[in-house]
């Protein structure tokens, strides 16, 4: 990411004219989408509600597109990247992992894969892309490995056990999340991971001010995120080696201290 890119400030009218002009077949899905969006804003005002409204206006498109993806070969890249950066940063096929708004299991296919039956559970807000997950376990002949798959209203994790993930991931979900979302799941997730477990989640990177677009993209201040894990009494890093990838957003780890 350029230093530019990261003072920008995607919510801005100067931005959003200059971008207009740059890319003027872009105005009109623009328009479409924050009119869209504003109507659903509208019905849903909570905004887990919002969001699994727009999830299931843009899984019914194509599931593939609504977990962020131009093109199927991106669907198998970013998945891909995120499970070759956990299994090179500690993941072990026993252990058992956690995987928040885990879409259509883009990544979630190679860890329920990877890992030993029954330990990958999944959770995410949106039914209809729960749906799109099961037909890529179907897809990928993975029914033997006996994933979980749950919907969740919100991160407060009541029905999960304690002490119990050694692995909780959360890729391209803080992006799309307020602070107080984010705050509910650091507050949470001290509880249920192992000893010496840990979790890992991106985040869309500002070094200006933060900001917001559409309330689909929230961009976080890489201080603001890691306060708010050490407020929750945990230790959080920013994982730098995850920037070398070629993917927009940035990375944080968080562990319980022993
Ligand atoms: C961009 S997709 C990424 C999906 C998956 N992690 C991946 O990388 O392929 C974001 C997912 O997070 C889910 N999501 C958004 N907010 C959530 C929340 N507060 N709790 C659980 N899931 C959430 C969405 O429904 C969506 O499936």
């Amino acid at each position: 990411m350029s230093r530019k890119s990261l003072l920008i400030n995607r919510s801005g009218l100067t931005h959003k004219v200059g971008y207009a002009l740059r890319h003027p077949g872009r105005i009109t899905p623009y328009v479409k989408r924050s009119t869209r969006d504003a109507w659903l804003r509208l019905k849903h005002p909570g905004h887990v509600a919002y969001y699994r409204a727009v999830m299931a206006s843009d899984a019914a498109r194509n599931p593939e597109a609504a977990v962020g993806s131009r093109s199927h070969e991106r669907w198998l890249a970013l998945g891909e990247m995120q499970f070759n950066y956990l299994a090179e940063h500690g993941l072990a096929p026993g252990h058992r992992m956690l995987d928040i708004g885990c879409g259509n299991l883009r990544a979630g296919w190679r860890f329920i894969a990877y890992l030993d039956t029954g330990n990958y559970y999944g959770i995410d807000i949106s039914p209809d892309i729960l749906i799109s997950a099961k037909q890529t376990l179907t897809t990928y002949e993975l029914q033997d490995k006996l994933p979980h798959l749950t919907i969740t209203q919100d991160l407060k994790l009541e029905f999960l056990p304690s002490a119990h993930f050694d692995v909780v991931h959360a890729h391209s979900v803080f992006s799309h999340s307020p602070l107080d979302v984010i705050d509910e799941c650091l507050a949470h997730v001290g509880r249920i991971l192992a000893p010496g477990g840990f979790f890992d989640f991106t985040f869309d990177r500002t070094e200006g001010a933060e900001h917001q677009v559409l309330r689909e993209d929230f961009y976080y201040r890489t201080e603001t995120l890691l306060q708010l894990a050490r407020k929750h009494g945990l230790e959080a890093r920013f994982m730098d080696d995850w920037e070398k990838r070629p993917h927009g957003q940035s990375k944080i780890r968080v562990n319980n201290p022993a």
